[in-house]
């Protein structure tokens, strides 16, 4: 049988589908039982960091201009000083002429930068992508566009929510193109150890893939600043060879409308993705370039951002007390709730809806299934803590009610 576009459309949508659709699909028909609280979609209502309406207003006119695919410099330099002041390894390294590019929001990056990561490897005959599963949908998209194999990579509690790296076989490290991974990780708040993220490197230089370390929600933290991708690479072994870091203003910024990240780290691999971007992709509007600048420049107002989470997480710890296999994640604002003994994730996600308005997503969305043991992801849900400490307080205190 030849290879339609209708066929294309079905092998695509069994690989990924988006939670969303689905949580609405399984929810329709169903009513509220109480005024709805959403906790399902990841997206901040941190308050709008003051700069923005100011620097946009002050480079109005420069939406009539293209805007360099690059970044302007101001942009680049932003980017490199916020990259050495968070990782005092940077310091002095980091080049802003050669080590970072602009994106359009993280995503757009993550899906892109597959294409020059397979061009770099035509040695390669049956190709594939590691996915750490559950996993951020972008992920296996930009592998099946590519042409190549995503491989899941089962991150269960058993290894911290992580990939067990010591588990991939040799061969498939051979034929890998890319190895995603997200630290803190979306969507159990996980975080690499910097000898986690040192192996990772260890592996993509030995194997000669590229580590996409997706950091996006890097900055919202409780205690310690997550180790990053880059600095371990640099502090570890005084190069950035086969590392990327994607970072966003999404989540740190709160500013996921701005659609504005930008990609970090191996010189060589940012000279061919800036290549394949001056033909293949959209450039950041030049406004929105200077409001970027301003955000990498500006802590106090992530500070801000990081207290208001941390409220939200100092709620959870006291209303729901160690339930649901709950602990505070190391990072990101997601809580990631076992739901087995509730008939799993899809289930509960129905139950609270019904009983208590509470739309939670079930965590069998964001997970391959791999069968048996390893569809871990059908007893979880994912709650995004998004909203204020009162209105998260009211939602988590309607799941216990409605589940006790
Ligand atoms: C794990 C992960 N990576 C990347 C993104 C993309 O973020 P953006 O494109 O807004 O930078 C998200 C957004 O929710 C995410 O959860």
């Amino acid at each position: 049988m030849s290879h339609t576009e209708a066929d294309t459309g079905t092998a695509l949508d069994a690989l990924i589908r988006s939670p969303f659709a689905r949580l609405n699909t399984l929810l329709a028909g169903t009513q509220p039982g109480a005024d709805p609280i959403l906790f399902s979609l990841g997206e901040p209502n941190t308050p709008l960091p003051p700069f923005v309406g100011p620097v946009l207003q002050e480079h109005l006119a420069a939406f009539g201009k293209y805007p360099p695919i690059r970044g302007i410099p101001a942009l680049r330099d932003a980017i490199c000083d916020w990259l050495a002041r968070r990782y005092p390894e940077f310091e002095g390294i980091v080049d802003p002429n050669s080590h970072v590019l602009p994106l359009n929001g993280s995503r757009e990056g993550l899906f892109s930068a597959i294409f020059p990561a397979r061009a770099r490897r035509p040695d390669l005959a049956d190709p594939v992508v590691l996915i750490p599963n559950p996993f951020y949908q972008v992920y296996a998209a930009a592998a099946a566009a590519a042409g190549a194999e995503p491989v899941f990579l089962r991150s269960g509690p058993e290894t911290g929510f992580l990939p067990d790296l010591d588990a991939i076989d040799g061969r498939l490290l051979d034929r890998s193109v890319a190895l995603y991974l997200c630290s803190p990780s979306n969507p159990e708040g996980a975080v690499a150890s910097p000898g986690y993220l040192e192996k990772a490197i260890r592996l993509a230089r030995a194997h000669d893939f590229l580590l996409f370390a997706d950091e996006c929600y890097s900055e919202i933290y409780t205690d310690a600043p997550p180790p990053g991708a880059l600095a371990t690479a640099q502090g570890a072994t005084g190069s950035l060879a086969n590392v990327l870091s994607f970072q966003s203003l999404s989540k740190r910024s709160g500013l996921p409308g701005l659609r504005s990240g930008f990609i970090a780290g191996d010189p060589v691999f940012i000279e061919a993705f800036g290549r394949f971007r001056n033909v293949a992709c959209p450039q950041v509007p030049l406004p929105i370039q200077y409001v970027s600048a301003a955000a990498w420049a500006d802590e106090a107002h992530v500070e801000r951002a990081r207290a208001f989470y941390r409220a939200n997480f100092d709620v959870a710890d006291a209303v729901l007390q160690g339930r649901y296999g709950y602990a505070r994640p190391d990072g990101g604002f997601f809580l990631w709730l076992n739901m087995a003994d509730f008939g799993g994730g899809e289930r509960a996600a129905k139950t609270l809806w019904k009983g208590c308005g509470v739309k939670v997503l079930p965590g069998t969305y964001l997970t391959k299934s791999q069968g048996g043991r390893a569809d871990h992801g059908l007893d979880f849900v994912r709650l995004a803590l998004v909203h204020d400490a009162e209105t998260t307080r009211e939602g988590l205190a309607r799941i216990v009610a409605t589940l006790d």
